[in-house]
């Protein structure tokens, strides 16, 4: 990836919920290829109303969002679905299927796409065994701990090789060894070029995994910088 091209870019970005509530206003930013972004910022800040417009779950009232070369106001189901295949989604609640193995959960991106089984089969087993779950395949998510589900959220954002991963708190209920390995996972992913976007209350992770840091409040971006130098000129 040598030319940065932003892949996502917003514009004076505004979205306003059906109740009336503003849960964005004035946004402009980009986010180049590549990029690992923390969203910070208190509860209600609109971390999650941010994302939902990024993977096309809402769309924006005003303003300008494209994203990898969509726009997001005018991009129909089609369009929406397309942009999908390239965006994998990390939910806090994870969403597993529970009456699903892990297998099938971590498989149900790529058969969307209608990949045959024989292709299907060893990209399952690579990306599980990538998160340290080659042997639980079979298993189903009651059967694994919080950590372990995680990982298989993580598996399955990651399987179809997505160009961005937008995680809405995917250590919000880990301990902070277990986050911390989530993360790695993530900032692997990352160094093999994918883009992250990350909303956070784990301040602390910045310390071991440091990134961009982009602060909402209030709907508004009140604050963007590095919480490390992003390079080093040595
Ligand atoms: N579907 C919705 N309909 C109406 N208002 C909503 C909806 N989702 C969120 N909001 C409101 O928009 C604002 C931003 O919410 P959002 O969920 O984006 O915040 P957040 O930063 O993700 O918070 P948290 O850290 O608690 O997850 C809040 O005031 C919230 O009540
Ligand atoms: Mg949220």
């Amino acid at each position: 990836m040598s030319v940065a091209l932003p892949q996502i870019h917003m514009q004076q970005l505004m979205l306003r919920y059906p109740t009336g509530k503003t849960a964005i206003s004035g946004v402009t930013l980009d986010i180049p290829q590549g990029q690992f972004v923390y969203l910070v910022g208190e509860s209600g800040a609109g971390k999650s109303s941010l994302m939902r417009m990024l993977y096309g779950g809402v769309r924006p009232s005003s303003g300008r969002l494209m994203v990898q070369g969509s726009d997001m106001r005018r991009a129909g189901d089609a369009k929406v679905r397309e942009l999908r295949r390239h965006t994998g989604i990390i939910f806090q609640d994870h969403r597993l299927l529970f009456a699903r193995t892990v297998f099938e959960n971590v498989a149900l991106p790529l058969r969307v796409q209608g990949w045959k089984t024989e292709r299907l089969v060893p990209r399952v087993r690579k990306v599980l065994a990538y998160v340290g779950l080659a042997d639980r395949l079979w298993s189903y998510p009651e059967a694994l701990s919080g950590g372990e589900q995680q990982r298989v959220a993580i598996a399955r954002a990651m399987t179809a090789n997505p160009a961005m991963i937008i995680a809405d708190e995917p250590t919000g209920n880990l301990d902070i060894d277990t986050a911390r390995r989530v993360l790695d996972y993530l900032t692997d992913l990352n160094r093999q070029g994918t883009t992250i976007i990350m909303a956070t209350h784990d301040l602390h992770l910045l310390e071991s995994h440091p990134g961009r840091v982009v602060e909402l409040h209030a709907g508004r971006l009140i604050a963007d910088s590095y919480s490390a130098q992003p390079k080093s000129d040595t």
